[in-house]
């Protein structure tokens, strides 16, 4: 038998070292490095390389013809648009969120959905009759689809060669282990051999493949940053704040645009496509109070839509209040300033209360405008108009400066269902023909306010 020999892997960027390193030298990291045994039984490729298995010769570009596989309906109108329109044949896509989100039911959703795919199931996770329950509450409409509970993934391997499907699902990666290594399953050494063995497999065949990915408490899919390398797409399956919204979104995705978003709620049987997402901010809307304005901000480079709360009121006491939570308290002082001076608000004898809806941090400096709006309707106590989204940054002399990946956040503001957007006029280049929101441009502070109240 072969001596045990241990390794040492970094949890963030998968690099590995024969001893134990405080700070990584390749992502640098501190305190990152896990041990793991990784004898190997039976004599292997090295993990992680592509194996294309015939001898390769190059083609000239435009001889390669890239029609030839049309994308894949998957029957679902969210998931198609998040993929980049349909999934691509042979891609292999790794699907991450949080336990209990609904991964499975919506990976299960897709396997026997009507939509003409040999679909193979293959779960780590459950056993046959939990997932067969689970089935009958969403309701079997294919019954070509095939379960199989299993974690080596030479034996799933094996059984998707015979069974040749249309698409191959697993739930999940963290559960699979190769026989070509003998570390634990779930540790990054096996999940980055089990990935590389169904990567060749899916351009091998040219199957799609997902992959169900658990995610750690940091919000970080669990296993290396390796492996979102490896795969062509990467997929984050989030709950919104009321936790009946699920959002999905592509991090990473080879054959299409990473802005698009797909919207599900979470229902008694499965999940439901929202496709008209204005659904989402109902509430939002039909009772609109006043000190609330809603910003396109973006999070690295997610854009997001977030509330921003304010309250002013006269202060009862000696020197007035000013409170943050979720933003830089001196920022806000600096924009209170600006109000005063250019626009005339007496702000200096009121305390001043902002929240970020959510109990989320925001650097972005896109939500000044939001943040003045907010202090602005709950001053003068009336709401701003419906179905309004702000984007853009105050300036100290009061000019309303422009924001970067502007079509990013005008795109987000429009999937969620928002009329219109006011940003910066210096916000140049915006094609107001891809849009159907209304786009309103404004240089200066005081001209915001004159299209804020209905
Ligand atoms: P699940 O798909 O098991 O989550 P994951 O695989 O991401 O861990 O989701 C399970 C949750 O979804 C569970 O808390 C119950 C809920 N659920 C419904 O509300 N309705 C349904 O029809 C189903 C199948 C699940
Ligand atoms: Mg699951």
């Amino acid at each position: 038998m072969a001596k045990a020999k241990t390794v040492f892997f970094c949890k963030n960027c998968g690099v590995d070292s024969p001893k134990w390193i405080g700070k990584c030298p390749s992502c640098g990291e501190w305190n990152t490095y896990v041990e793991e045994v990784v004898t190997k039984s039976a004599p292997g490729k090295l993990p992680g390389i592509l194996d294309f298995s015939n001898d390769r010769s190059p083609k000239a570009i435009d001889s390669i013809n890239s029609e030839s596989h049309p994308r894949i309906n998957l029957k679902d109108a969210e998931l198609n648009r998040t993929l980049g329109g349909g999934m691509v044949p042979g891609s292999l896509v790794l699907f991450g969120g949080e336990p209990g989100i609904g991964k499975s039911t919506l990976m299960l959703q897709i396997a026997i959905r009507k939509n003409k795919l040999r679909t193979l199931y293959v779960s780590g996770e459950e056993s046959e009759q939990q997932i067969k329950m689970r089935a009958d509450r969403i309701g079997v409409e294919n019954s070509d689809c095939q379960i199989l509970t299993e974690t080596s993934t030479g034996r799933i391997l094996k059984q998707a060669k015979e069974i040749n499907p249309d698409l191959l699902i697993i739930d999940s990666i963290q559960t699979l282990f190769s026989d070509s290594i003998d570390s634990s399953p779930g540790s990054i050494s096996q999940i980055r051999t089990c990935t590389s063995e169904l990567l060749n497999y899916a351009k091998n065949t040219n199957t799609p493949v997902f992959l169900i990915g658990h995610i750690t408490k940091d919000g970080t899919l669990a296993g290396p940053k390796v492996l979102e390398h490896m795969v062509d797409v990467v997929l984050q399956f989030e709950g919104d704040r009321n936790h009946v919204y699920r959002l999905i979104r592509s991090v990473k995705n080879r054959f299409g645009s990473t802005n698009e978003l797909g919207i599900y709620e979470m229902q008694g049987s499965g999940l439901r496509e929202v496709s008209n997402p204005s659904e989402v901010l109902v509430s939002n809307v039909e009772d609109s109070l006043s000190g609330v304005a809603v910003a396109s901000m973006l999070e690295g480079i997610r854009p997001l839509l977030i509330e921003i709360q304010a309250l002013v009121s006269s202060a009862a006491y000696g020197t007035p209040q000013r409170s943050a939570t979720g933003f830089d308290l001196r920022r806000l002082s600096m924009l209170l300033a600006v109000l005063e001076k250019r626009c005339g608000f007496k702000l200096g004898s009121k305390d001043v209360f902002l929240n970020i809806a959510g109990g989320i941090k925001v650097d972005d400096p896109a939500i000044d405008l939001a943040v003045v709006c907010a202090v602005l309707s709950s001053n003068v106590d009336r709401p701003l108009s419906k179905n309004t989204c702000l984007a853009a940054e105050v300036g100290l002399s009061g000019e309303i400066r422009p924001v970067s990946r502007v079509d990013q956040r005008i795109f987000e503001a429009q999937k969620l269902g928002y009329k219109r957007i006011i940003l910066s006029a210096y916000n140049k280049g915006i094609d107001t023909n891809n849009y159907s929101i209304d786009i309103i441009q404004v240089k200066k502070i005081e001209e915001v306010f004159r299209c804020l109240f209905e």
